[in-house]
């Protein structure tokens, strides 16, 4: 258990349902669920490939332990958007070779059914949710998907026989990269091997702006605390609840609204050929803000560095390989992208909301504290002096929701008139967090998630000439006010850490 856990259960803030587990498990049995889909009329979806089981092959033998493959230049991974037509011809073929050896040899671990299978597998094991270890809601999210994506990329590589291939990555924060990249649905159909046909999206709708905008990307880089940035480990990072969940979720469904495979459920998730695309932004952002410096690491934790994980290679050989293997990914993965905090204890300062399981349903809701003037200064003098500044946090903990629906919740301070339509900017706007279910069946399994936003450089502003905090979450889709929200949360508290 980590200092900050044990430091929020001394003081009594953390609530006693508080699990390892970020994202949600799905709750209730989906039955006949096709008619949940909401399909956009004339698209035809396949049927359900929500694993029950998503077990990876046994080896021969033990795991060979990870080495750097040295031989190999370093090279950069590209944006999608900047593939040239030759990139695109290897890329489309590569992902065609892996879907035929599922076909000739669909227990081939390299294969394309068995390589969207491990991501299945660590995010619980498919069906039952509880066969596999979970690497998401936590700060197991960044190097475990970064191992992950570097064995896929060697495969790809082997299997055109081109050990210069690298995976491209799709910044959805460039304003003009805010569609799937085109390589990916043109065309948009079964002949081409980066094309899906569980996608909600098309090749012309676009992820909203304010969601994955520079300036709100900004804010996330902003922390210096990797507890925020990264998660810890039992909670995730800023950038795994927002941007992350939410291109997932748009994949699925552009309207934001409901969990739709195979983007919008994590067991699924890796059937998408953009996954890697959408994986390798999220980890070419872990290494922009490391290089922002200023106190900014990876975590500091015993036993973060040595966590292990197994793959199978592209020879078919199972690999183990830690987080602190791929700290370095130049030297030690061989590829680039063109372009230490102590850890403190947490103290909180502020509970806003003390009632367990309190529920949000479609409409906005504001919790309010009055904010006792002693509790105001430290918080102002937490965010102030230099140059022990620290950094004020807002915790939403133990977030829960139902089953076959994705959620988004806008976060706002002192604007308990806000609604979905109100604008994602100005100094009462925090952030928002988006919620993919692992699964569309799971039976008997709960999870949850806790958030987390860096709200130093705000804190000021908020507080001047108020006596009160008011936080008020408001539930959303793209077209404004969601149908049918069910979410549960408990605490909500500011802390100085
Ligand atoms: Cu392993 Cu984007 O999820």
């Amino acid at each position: 258990m980590s200092k900050d856990h044990e430091s929020l259960e001394r003081d009594g803030l953390f609530g006693a349902g508080a699990t390892r587990r970020g994202f949600l498990k799905t709750a209730s049995l989906v039955t006949g669920g096709f008619g949940l889909f909401g399909l956009a009329p004339g698209r035809a979806r396949a049927q359900s490939d929500d694993p029950e089981n998503c077990t990876p092959p046994a080896s021969p033998n033990p795991p060979v332990p990870f080495t750097p493959d040295t031989s190999q230049p370093v090279l950069p991974r590209k944006s999608a958007f900047d593939l040239t037509s030759s990139d695109i011809q290897l890329l489309q073929d590569a992902y065609g070779a892996l879907r035929d050896l599922t076909q000739k040899n669909p227990e081939d671990p390299r294969g394309w059914q068995q390589q969207a299978n491990v991501h299945c597998w660590y995010c619980g094991g498919g069906q039952d949710g509880e066969a596999g270890p979970e690497i998401h809601g936590s700060y197991r999210f960044f190097p475990w998907h970064r191992c992950y994506l570097y064995y896929h990329e060697r495969i790809l590589g082997k299997l055109v026989g081109n050990p210069n291939f690298r995976l491209p990555y799709w910044d959805w924060s460039d304003p003009s990269d805010r569609t799937l990249p085109p390589p990916y649905t043109n065309p948009n159909d079964a002949s081409n091997p980066l094309f899906d046909q569980n996608r909600g999206a098309s090749p012309t709708d676009q992820i909203p702006a304010q969601y994955v905008n520079p300036t709100y990307m900004q804010g996330l880089l902003s922390t210096t605390r990797w507890q925020v940035f990264m998660g810890t480990d039992f909670s995730a990072g800023n950038v795994e609840n927002g941007p992350h969940g939410l291109v997932h979720i748009f994949v699925g469904d552009p309207t934001l609204q409901a969990a739709n495979q195979d983007m919008g459920i994590l067991a699924t998730a890796a059937q998408d050929p953009v996954f890697f695309a959408h994986h390798s932004n999220i980890d070419r952002y872990w290494d922009v803000w490391l290089q922002q410096g200023g106190g900014r690491t990876n975590p500091t934790d015993a036993g973060w560095a040595t966590q292990t994980w197994t793959f199978y290679d592209e020879n078919s050989v199972l690999r183990s390989i830690t987080a602190g293997d791929v700290v370095n990914f130049q030297q030690n993965l061989r590829y680039s992208y063109g372009g230490a905090a102590a850890a403190t204890d947490v103290a909180p300062l502020l509970s806003i909301s003390s009632q367990q399981n309190s529920t949000l349903g479609p409409d906005p809701l504001t919790r309010k504290v009055a904010v006792p003037g002693a509790v105001r200064s430290r918080l102002l003098s937490a965010a102030e002096s230099a140059p022990q500044r620290r950094s004020v946090v807002l915790h939403i903990e133990g977030i829960e929701h139902a089953p076959t629906q994705a959620a988004v919740v806008h976060v706002f301070a002192n604007k308990p008139g806000a609604t979905a339509a109100t604008e994602l900017s100005g100094k009462n706007f925090l952030g928002y967090f988006a919620i993919v279910p692992n699964s569309l069946r799971q039976a008997h399994s709960h999870g949850e998630s806790h958030v987390v936003f860096d709200v130093s450089n705000a804190v000021s502003n908020l507080l001047e000439g108020q006596q009160e905090l008011a936080v008020t979450l408001v539930p959303a889709t793209a077209k404004g006010k969601p149908e049918n929200t069910q979410i549960t949360f408990d605490e909500i508290y500011l802390a100085a850490e």
